[in-house]
């Protein structure tokens, strides 16, 4: 067996969409069934989530039973993976101190993904989280810290991310180096697990804005009807120019395609569009001119329902249950807290911080 070990994890800030679906949950899944690792953990960053929701608890507690749907709903399996929620795991707050003192203020301020935040969350409520008008908290500036905890306590090799949480893996390598060569050789590095494929990494919204953000409304959920994506999907932007169907049109930046880029696969055409054999042949076709938008908006429709359609169903059976789906993350939590436990007493021992162990110590030697 590979002595891989995954972990990655989700801010219970909302919903989970199809944006994350294609840059990591898809990837989650497939990961799991092939079965190459260890132990994998999935994990709701709850704690992660109120450093820019703090004043705002009620949405975050809410928030965990439908990120927790959300993941058993794509598939991802408690038999196979642990799922917990980072909170119950008071190991990754003690280790997150200690890890401040491996860390720069000025290295924080350089980690792109903060700095993004902070200038998006300084003075309005853009994004995510609540407003810092009086001020940057420290919890938030410190949240890549808390990240390497994370990462960290699982020795966790591979981390599924997103693009954007690259420079957080980064910096938990940083973590881990510094650590290792302070306090000897105890804690592993990790690697990001990035999609491959262009489309999926930024998955634009429906409005065909950068990114599939809740506070832009322009997302598709991984919860929501086949009807309400029926709508979405029609009002999708494409392209301004292509105002005829006999006009040329255009594939660059046509949200619809950047779509098909990250769910299309031959066999759709073979399903539903057998006037083409794959997507460049389609793609071809509408940049001469003669294809229309709504054609392609249906074709999106039936690939999106045809792997949307399981985890709708899943969803709805884990809904009728949610005492069943809290004691999924209560058990996965505590099998979770017994190995990051035994990542502290190492990190603790390493540091020269486990005194009542040494007996040396205790005896006056
Ligand atoms: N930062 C991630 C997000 O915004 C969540 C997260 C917290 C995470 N800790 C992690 C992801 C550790 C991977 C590994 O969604």
């Amino acid at each position: 067996m590979s002595d891989k070990i995954i972990l990655t994890g989700d801010r219970p800030t909302g919903r989970l969409h199809i944006g994350h679906y294609v840059g990591s949950l898809r990837n989650r899944v497939a990961i799991q069934e092939k079965g190459d690792f260890s132990r994998m953990f999935v994990f709701i960053a709850d704690a992660q989530a109120l450093t820019d929701n703090f004043e705002n608890p009620g949405k975050v507690r809410s928030n965990i039973i439908e990120v927790a749907l959300d993941y058993l709903s794509v598939g991802l399996d408690p038999g196979k993976v642990t799922l917990f929620i980072q909170s119950m795991i008071p190991e990754l707050t003690e280790l997150t101190f200690y890890y401040m003192n491996l860390v720069t203020v000025a290295r924080l301020q350089r980690n792109p993904t903060v700095k993004t935040e902070i200038a998006m969350r300084g003075f309005s409520s853009e994004g995510e989280g609540q407003a810092f008008g009086s001020g940057l908290p420290v919890g938030f500036f410190c949240y890549p810290i808390s990240q390497a905890a994370d990462i960290t306590a699982f020795k966790a090799t591979d981390v599924p991310v997103g693009e954007d949480q690259k420079p957080m893996i980064e910096q938990t390598v940083e973590i881990v180096r510094s650590f290792n060569r302070i306090y000897g050789e105890t804690l592993v590095e990790p690697k990001a697990v990035l999609p491959s494929n262009e489309a999926c990494l930024r998955l634009p919204g429906i409005d065909g804005k950068a990114k599939m953000s809740k506070s832009l409304g322009n997302c598709i959920y991984l919860a929501e009807s086949a009807d309400e994506m029926h709508k979405k999907i029609m009002s999708m932007y494409t392209d301004p120019l292509h105002i005829n169907v006999s006009d040329p049109g255009h594939v660059e930046g046509n949200t619809v395609f950047t779509y098909l880029d990250a769910f299309c696969q031959d066999v759709h055409f073979e399903r539903y569009w057998p006037d083409f054999a794959c997507l460049d042949e389609l793609k071809a076709a509408y940049m001469k001119g003669g294809i229309g938008d709504v054609k392609c908006k249906k074709f999106l429709e039936k690939i999106l329902n045809e792997e949307l359609g399981p985890v709708r169903a899943r969803r709805q059976e884990y809904e009728k249950d949610p005492a069943a789906v809290y004691e999924i993350l209560r058990k996965g939590s505590e099998s979770a807290r017994e190995y990051a436990a035994r990542t502290l007493d190492e990190v603790k021992k390493a540091m020269r911080i486990d005194y009542f162990n040494d007996p040396d110590l205790i005896a006056g030697k």
